[in-house]
């Protein structure tokens, strides 16, 4: 991963942070429409500081939440990753999925785009049982990705303990995908193409440079095959 790319997928890259993404992002979190169902939209110092633990958490584990950037034009679209909660949450230890698009990329499916990359890398390469999503039940457009990744919501939500009781925001869905539930819906084959230090293409189903299916670089090929 010298070059910071994890994957690609059909229209978008997921990539380790850069300088040059700190600015886009502190617009998006200063974005009021962006920002809803947080409790408040970040300062510039909170983002960078924001920006700043994605990306060590990035380098010390070489996975997390990662930029998106539109690899038609290179532009960042905010981030999509995985990320292991700190707080204490009824459900934890656990992996949640987790996205903030900068609003000019909503309405563009580019957030259910790569959070199915982002499933492929948790289930394929870290090997997990289970990655959830949680959000606060106001947020519809959230949980429409939830839905659109084939999360199931659990019956019982859960108070998130970051904010005091009685604030609007409190209340929380949770969403699960077991390995089994992603397996059965033949998620596999849209398993996300990453770029290989040799410059070949290679993906999450078959490993280093497609040595399996022989197509190199191909998205459209390696997901017909896979
Ligand atoms: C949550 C968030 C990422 C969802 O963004 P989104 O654009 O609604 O979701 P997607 O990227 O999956 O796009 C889906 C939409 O794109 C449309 N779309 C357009 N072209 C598409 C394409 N080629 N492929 C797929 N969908 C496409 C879909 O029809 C869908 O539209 P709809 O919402 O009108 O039904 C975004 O609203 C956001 O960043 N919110 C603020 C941060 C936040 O709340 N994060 C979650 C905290 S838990």
């Amino acid at each position: 991963m010298d070059d910071g790319i994890a994957f690609e997928t059909e229209r978008l890259r997921l990539r380790q942070w850069r300088e040059a993404d700190y600015a886009p992002f502190a617009a998006l979190n200063a974005d009021a429409q962006v920002m809803r169902y947080f409790p408040a939209p970040l300062a510039r110092v909170e983002s960078d500081a924001l920006a700043d633990h994605c990306r060590s958490l990035i380098a010390a584990k070489g996975w997390g939440v990662w930029v998106a950037q539109r690899k038609a034009d290179g532009v960042f679209l905010g981030f999509v990753g995985l990320h292991e909660p700190t707080a204490a949450l009824p459900f934890a230890p656990c992996v949640e999925i987790a996205w903030r698009l900068a609003r000019h990329a909503w309405g563009s499916g580019y957030a259910t785009e790569a959070a199915r990359g982002a499933l492929a890398w948790g289930f394929e390469r870290l090997g997990l049982d289970e990655i959830v999503s949680f959000t606060t039940l106001a947020n519809a457009r959230s949980r429409a990705v939830m839905e659109r990744l084939g999360m199931r919501e659990d019956a019982v939500g859960f108070e998130h303990p970051a904010l005091p009781p009685g604030h609007p925001l409190r209340p929380h869905c949770l969403y699960r995908l077991p390995r089994t539930a992603w397996q059965a819906a033949g998620s596999r084959r849209i398993a996300p193409l990453r770029q290989s230090a040799t410059g070949q293409g290679a993906c999450a189903a078959c490993d280093a440079n497609c040595r399996r299916c022989k197509i190199g670089n191909n998205a459209q090929q390696c997901r017909a095959i896979h």
